[in-house]
């Protein structure tokens, strides 16, 4: 069979470009010849069009609302599985066995701590520094105390790096949150599996007995699997980026950080529920709807539409039944904002604006509210969506480094500044 390609046609000369087949979802044509054949380069920022990689760890299809992470529907992995197992499977490409899940979960849960001397870097920080400010310091921070697993050409290290960062992310972010608000530090308890130890770090204090809660512990774990990868986002393309000069593993997933704590991406769980609450009451719904439906008006409804989901995002779904298990568990009934958010669903699906443009909920719009529910402050939502997207990272950039074609990331551009133009002495301008 004759490979497909595509014919582009420029000043009158045919260019083919070979088309390339995945294993599900549409094709690419390969470009990458394009500037030798042609001198003109592909332009599409914020690629809207643009596959940046060859990836097998995470599909999506959003026309039809499917998120399969190698290949597992997101369903069925977050209700069957657990937090862990979903790592394993995003690193190994397969579902552990039983021996292979309890030694992975072993080498993880004895990677737990971080090194003494980090935990002073906490205290240079402000009091009322934002937990996603610390988050991107101190996982930068690693790389200075972890010099043995740096070498990015070495399995055995990139393995090491990958194992450290899953275990120590939920305790940098359990002590960002003490920091946040001013309670003692407290160490991981290994003995608790990896969900209810964060709780415990987050929320024990030294002057009493502190119980997890089985049920907000499976609840956060979910979540956990929830955000676990979602294939070329932002915050993924820049830790792929980042890693593609040859980055050590910690300051790469440091610069996924930065990215995702934006209000468009990870940040949108706090906005949303920071949205919520300034709406208040369903009464007030219709004037943020008018709102959001206003070209002159910035307000964008946080937690709806997508870059790739054109329906109802998977994730939202389960999320939207979690809130409810949350909350019936902490007897919270009549939740305001629940309220608000279910009424703001209902009109906003119901309402033509959003049926044309397909905005539906995404992962964001229930998060925040289940998070609260828990005792999380707003500044941490985005830090959970951090520990858990960790994973997906460190599986993306791994597959990159081990990828033999891989080389550095370097987009180009179409320029518009000022053409040649000579230097004028200043006294001269
Ligand atoms: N409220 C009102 N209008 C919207 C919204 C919204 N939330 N989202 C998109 N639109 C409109 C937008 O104004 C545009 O209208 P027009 O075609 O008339 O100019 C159209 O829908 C397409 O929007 P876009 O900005 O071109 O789409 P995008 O793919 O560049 O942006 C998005 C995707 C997620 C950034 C955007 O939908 C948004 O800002 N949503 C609110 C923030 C949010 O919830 N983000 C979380 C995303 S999911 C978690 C994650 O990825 O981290």
């Amino acid at each position: 069979m004759t490979a497909k390609t595509a014919a582009l046609s420029v000043d009158g000369n045919s260019v083919d470009l070979k088309i390339k087949q995945g294993t599900i979802g549409p094709s690419v044509v390969d470009i990458a010849p394009l500037y030798k054949d042609t001198g003109m380069f592909t332009f599409d920022p914020g690629f809207t069009s643009t596959a940046s990689c060859e990836s097998q760890i995470t599909y999506i299809d959003g026309d039809e609302g499917i998120l399969l992470y190698r290949g597992y529907p997101i369903e069925q992995l977050a209700e069957h599985g657990d937090f862990l197992e979903t790592c394993y499977l995003l690193l190994e490409g397969k579902l552990p066995t039983a021996q292979e899940k309890s030694d992975f979960d072993y080498r993880v849960t004895r990677h737990t701590m971080v090194h003494e001397q980090l935990l002073r870097f906490f205290h240079g920080f402000r009091r009322d520094a934002h937990p996603m400010s610390i988050m991107v310091a101190s996982v930068g921070a690693l790389s200075a105390f972890y010099h043995d697993s740096t070498d990015i050409n070495d399995p055995k290290q990139r393995m090491i790096a990958s194992m450290r960062m899953i275990a120590k992310v939920p305790t940098l972010a359990a002590l960002a949150y003490k920091y946040h608000v001013g309670q003692p530090f407290v160490y991981p308890q290994n003995d608790l599996d990896y969900t209810s130890n964060f709780l415990q770090m987050c929320f024990a204090v030294p002057c009493e007995e502190y119980k997890v809660n089985p049920v907000l512990s499976r609840a956060l774990d979910r979540i956990f699997i929830l955000h676990a990868d979602h294939e070329q986002n932002a915050s993924t393309s820049t830790v792929r980026l980042a890693g593609s000069s040859g980055a050590n593993p910690f300051a790469c997933i440091a610069a996924g950080i930065a990215c995702l704590w934006g209000p468009a991406h990870g940040g949108a769980n706090e906005a949303a529920l920071k949205m919520l609450e300034e709406i208040g009451t369903v009464d007030r719904i219709p004037e943020f709807i008018a709102r959001a439906k206003d070209k002159n008006d910035p307000f964008r409804l946080m937690g709806f539409g997508h870059r790739v989901y054109k329906n109802y995002d998977p994730r939202a779904k389960i999320m939207q039944k979690t809130t409810h298990e949350v909350l019936n568990e902490l007897g919270i009934k009549d939740d305001p904002l629940l309220e608000v958010a279910m009424e703001l669903e209902r009109i906003a699906l119901s309402d033509e604006y959003f049926i044309e443009k397909k905005l539906y909920p995404n992962i964001d719009f229930y998060s925040g509210i289940t998070l609260k529910a828990m005792g999380f402050p707003t500044a941490m939502f985005t830090v959970l969506f951090a520990l858990a997207r960790t994973t997906g990272w460190i599986a993306q950039w791994k597959e990159m480094i081990e990828d033999p074609a891989q080389k550095i990331g370097r987009p180009r551009q179409l320029y518009t500044g000022a053409p040649r133009r000579d230097y004028v002495n200043i006294n001269q301008r």
